[in-house]
């Protein structure tokens, strides 16, 4: 409430100085000042403990999905902003960001968001949005994996539309160069030092064989293997990972710790032990981000520290806000 006082007094003040000041506000896309924490104190002050118990629920059924959860997030901030765009199905208006090269196949968790809308709906109606649900359900995710807890920025409000073409264009491949990543961070306004933490997801979850193959067989276009690889690791991963087929078959992100928030996947890198390209260039192909990745890898509290601030950051990337966008009573598709 603070927060929001002074957000309403500077406010006032820059009115006061400048009346143009609130078109350059709205104009401007970082608008994070509008989220606040305790925006459903009153109108629904269970909401953040029933996501929490949903999604602890959801975890004791399946411990991957923490890592599918928070996957969402990402996928969901970098399209249109944190809206849960990438939450809509697809109907006669509305082309699904769920048949994205990205998300296909590969994007999951969306049952454990309806369980979490559908007890939202019966304890306060109406009233806390989809987007939101998804910025607290990565939260949670990582806290009980062991992760650092972070106070959620909330009030986002829901999209009317979807957008496949930005799901296939913004978010960076598997296989891009750390340049492409880099440039895909910095355009939803995201740094260098985010890109490094928040890769630090991989500390959890799971990957497809597809989407490591060229690694295995291919790197260069010569028919060899990636030589940032670790051969005795390459070797294991050509065993569930053939040349053709088996594109589906699942791996460990982070072998070491698998179900853990913790980081071992920094640590990995450092040896060659990085499952996805993206992954391994971050120590391969940059001093800067080499030298984040040694950090991290030596320091697990600056790691998770630093994530929990790099999670604010990407979970408030164009949200809508106010009278923008609705509260979408099913997530997966808008009101009438
Ligand atoms: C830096 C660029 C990134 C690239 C290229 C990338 C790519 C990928 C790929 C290819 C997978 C495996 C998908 C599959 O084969 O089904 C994956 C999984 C995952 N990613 Fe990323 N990712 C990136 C950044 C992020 C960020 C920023 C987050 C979250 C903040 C994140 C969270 C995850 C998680 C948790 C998983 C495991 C999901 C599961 O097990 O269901 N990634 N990522
Ligand atoms: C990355 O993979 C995609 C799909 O597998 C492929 O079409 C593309 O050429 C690859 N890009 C690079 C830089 O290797
Ligand atoms: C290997 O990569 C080159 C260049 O990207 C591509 O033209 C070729 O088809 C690939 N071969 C296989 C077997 O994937």
């Amino acid at each position: 409430m603070a927060r929001m006082r002074l957000v309403v007094a500077t406010l006032a003040l820059a009115l006061m100085v400048n009346p143009s000041f609130l078109n350059s506000m709205v104009d401007s896309s970082n608008v994070a000042e509008f989220l606040y924490p305790e925006f459903y104190q009153c109108s629904c002050p269970n909401a953040a403990e029933i996501v929490r118990s949903v999604v602890a629920k959801a975890m004791a059924r399946e411990a991957r999905m923490a890592a599918s959860l928070l996957r969402l997030n990402f996928h969901d901030c970098f399209v249109q902003g944190c809206d849960a765009s990438l939450l809509l199905d697809s109907t006669d208006k509305i082309v699904s960001e769920k048949g994205s090269k990205p998300n296909k196949n590969s994007a999951r968790g969306f049952e454990v968001i309806d369980e979490i809308k559908m007890a939202l709906e019966k304890e306060c109606p109406r009233t806390v949005s989809c987007a939101d649900i998804i910025a607290l359900a990565a939260r949670d995710s990582t806290v009980l994996s062991g992760g650092r807890n972070w106070e959620v920025p909330l009030g986002r409000k829901d999209s009317h539309g979807a957008s496949l073409k930005e799901s296939n264009n913004n978010i960076p491949a598997p296989n891009s160069t750390l340049k492409t990543i880099i440039a895909k961070f910095k355009r939803q306004g995201l740094s260098e030092v985010d890109v490094v933490a928040l890769s630090g997801s991989h500390t959890i979850g799971m990957s497809r064989c597809v989407s490591f193959r060229q690694r295995l067989y291919n790197q260069t276009g010569n028919h060899q293997p990636d030589r940032t690889l670790d051969s005795h690791y390459a070797s294991f991963l050509r065993t569930g990972c053939p040349k053709s087929g088996s594109d589906q078959n699942l791996f460990l992100l982070d072998f070491e710790t698998p179900a853990k928030f913790d980081n071992f996947y920094f640590k990995n890198l450092l040896t060659n032990n990085g499952l996805l390209n993206s992954d391994e260039v971050l120590f391969t192909q940059s001093e800067f981000t080499k030298g984040l990745v040694k950090l991290y890898a030596e320091n697990n509290e600056i790691f998770l520290d630093q994530f929990a601030k790099s999670m604010v950051r990407m979970s408030t990337v164009k949200p809508l806000t106010g009278d923008k966008g609705e509260v979408r009573e099913n997530c997966r598709f808008n009101n009438h």
